[in-house]
Order: C-alpha cells, then sequence, then structure tokens
C-alpha cells in the first residue's frame, strides 16, 4: 500500500463537517456500546504499532493515541478529513487500503471498522491485516416484537440501498460474514460478539436507550445524503422523489413502536506470527 504521510498535517482537514460530525457520533454509540472501551482484543498493555484502517476522522486512533502513548498509531484513509492537531503519537496518511499493503514492519493490532459499504473485496483485506483485527459493522434492521415490517418503507429502503451498493462492487451487509472472511484468511484464537443497536429511545435499558437516541440521530442526519447517492445513481430517481421518500423514511425512523434495531458486530483474532500475508 503506498502511503503519502502527512504526519500531524498542516493542511487544513477537507470533507464534509456534518459527515464528520455524524462519524464522531457514530464512535461515541459504539464506544458505549462496549461500556467505554476502544477494542476488545487482547493487546496488553504496551502496544507499539497499531493501524487503524479507514479511519475517517481519526477520533478512534487519536483516543488510542491518549491511552497508549506507549504506541505509534497509524490512521490511513482515501480521504484527508483528520484533524491537524493529534497526540504526537498518532500519524495519518492519505492511502487506499484496497490497494497492496507495502508496511515495512509489521503491526501489533490492526482495527477495521464501519467501513461496511466502502470495502469491495473484503477477504483481500482480511488477508493483508496480520495479528489482532477487530472490524465491527451494522448490518439490517430487524424488531422484537415491534411494528417493523418487510412491508414498511424503511425495510424496502434498506434493500434497495443494499442492492443499489452492490451494484457498484461494494458489500453493504458484512457484518455477519467477518467471522467466516477473518477464519479463511488463516486468523486463530478468533472471537466474536454480536450486540444490538436499537433505533430509538424506546427500550427500558438506559444504555441502549441512550445509544438508541445517538443511533437515532446519526440515522436521521445522513438519511437524505445516502438516499439521494444511491438512488439517484443506482435507481435513477429524481431529487425530488428522493426527498418525499425520505420525510416517510423519517416517520418510520421516530416511530417507538417500531422497536426498530439492527446488529453492531465485534470480531477479533490473531495471525500466527510465521504467516506468510
Ligand atoms: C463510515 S467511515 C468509517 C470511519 C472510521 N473507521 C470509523 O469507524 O469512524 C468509512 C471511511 O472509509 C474510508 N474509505 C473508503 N474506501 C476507502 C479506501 N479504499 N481506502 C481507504 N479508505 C477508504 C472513507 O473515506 C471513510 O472515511
Amino acid at each position: 500500500m503506498a502511503g503519502a504521510t502527512m504526519g500531524t498535517r498542516t493542511k487544513q482537514p477537507d470533507g464534509n463537517k456534518e459527515e464528520n460530525d455524524r462519524l464522531d457520533l457514530y464512535h461515541h454509540i459504539q464506544t458505549l456500546s462496549l461500556d467505554g472501551e476502544l477494542h476488545l482484543a487482547p493487546i496488553g498493555d504496551n502496544p507499539q504499532r497499531i493501524l487503524d484502517v479507514g479511519t475517517g476522522t481519526g477520533i478512534w486512533a487519536i483516543d488510542m493515541g491518549d491511552k497508549y502513548p506507549s504506541a505509534e498509531i497509524l490512521g490511513n484513509d482515501i480521504s484527508p478529513i483528520q484533524p491537524n492537531l493529534v497526540p504526537p503519537n498518532v500519524k495519518f496518511e492519505v492511502d487506499d487500503l484496497e490497494e497492496e499493503w507495502v508496511y515495512s514492519t509489521k503491526f501489533d493490532y490492526i482495527h477495521v471498522r464501519y467501513l461496511a459499504c466502502s470495502i469491495r473485496d473484503w477477504p483481500k483485506l482480511m488477508r493483508q491485516c496480520f495479528k489482532f483485527l477487530k472490524p465491527d459493522f451494522d448490518t439490517r434492521f430487524y424488531t422484537k416484537g415491534g411494528e417493523f415490517t418487510k412491508d414498511t418503507k424503511l425495510s424496502q429502503w434498506a434493500d434497495k440501498v443494499a442492492d443499489g451498493l452492490r451494484k457498484f462492487g461494494a458489500e453493504p451487509d458484512p457484518g455477519p460474514q467477518i467471522e467466516g472472511w477473518v477464519t479463511e484468511a488463516g486468523f486463530q484464537s478468533i472471537e466474536a460478539r454480536t450486540f444490538p443497536f436499537p433505533v430509538g429511545t424506546w427500550p427500558k435499558d438506559k444504555k441502549l436507550k441512550e445509544i438508541g437516541a445517538f443511533n437515532l440521530v446519526q440515522f436521521l442526519d445522513n438519511l437524505e445524503a445516502l438516499t439521494m447517492r444511491i438512488y439517484q445513481n443506482a435507481w435513477g430517481w429524481r431529487p425530488e422523489e428522493v426527498k418525499v421518500l425520505c420525510a416517510e423514511l423519517r416517520k418510520e425512523l421516530k416511530n417507538p413502536k417500531m422497536l426498530l434495531q439492527h446488529n453492531y458486530y465485534v470480531v477479533w483474532g490473531q495471525k500466527p506470527l510465521n504467516a506468510v500475508d
């Protein structure tokens, strides 16, 4: 993977501020779900080299830099949207993670998070990773006893979004497949956990209610931009048609009787030290 190292960058981050705020909010949701932990993989107290693949705003890498001053954290992303002021042990590179990786030294821990819809060749990504790995992703809506059904606009929307992404070669639903890919890539000591992510404040449980509240906000924030991109490009919808659909989807997302949720997958494992990849 050829990387243009930026280190503590002097260039102002570009990109969409609202989308960056949403990514940071999603980071908060995910750490809430893990009871404040940044990872579940057992990396010890003194990891040395950590790679955050597709780092986004770099928020996880920055938090890891604060947590592990001993470690050198490298975050890469195809978009240079990371902030300028970061801990001295955190660096960012602009890089395409689907290219061949050419790192000269190995990492103690490679973190892959929330890249659903971004990656074309997941098995290849798993093969390129070595030692610890922890990808985690959300997928499809479901309910336990709520009003959400296959006939809702949301269900039809989720299918159309997934099919639209597949049309362009992206995998919209990696979560349930991660464990299989990781196994095929030769990882050992694999552990996998699934966490329910509610949408909305309907859960009685305090922690899930909080996750649901933030999750609803991030869905509402992302809905129109995501739908516009996929429905226009994959299905030829006009912007005004997308806006009408989004108004209906917003109503369903906010309906507490739907008892809407989706899953978040966390998988980690370790490649043998003599692995060739
Ligand atoms: C939904 S964001 C997740 C960011 C981060 N992993 C997190 O959990 O907050 C997906 C990120 O993947 C990046 N991305 C997509 N395709 C990529 C590629 N081929 N190489 C590197 N980064 C990529 C995007 O630019 C975006 O920042």
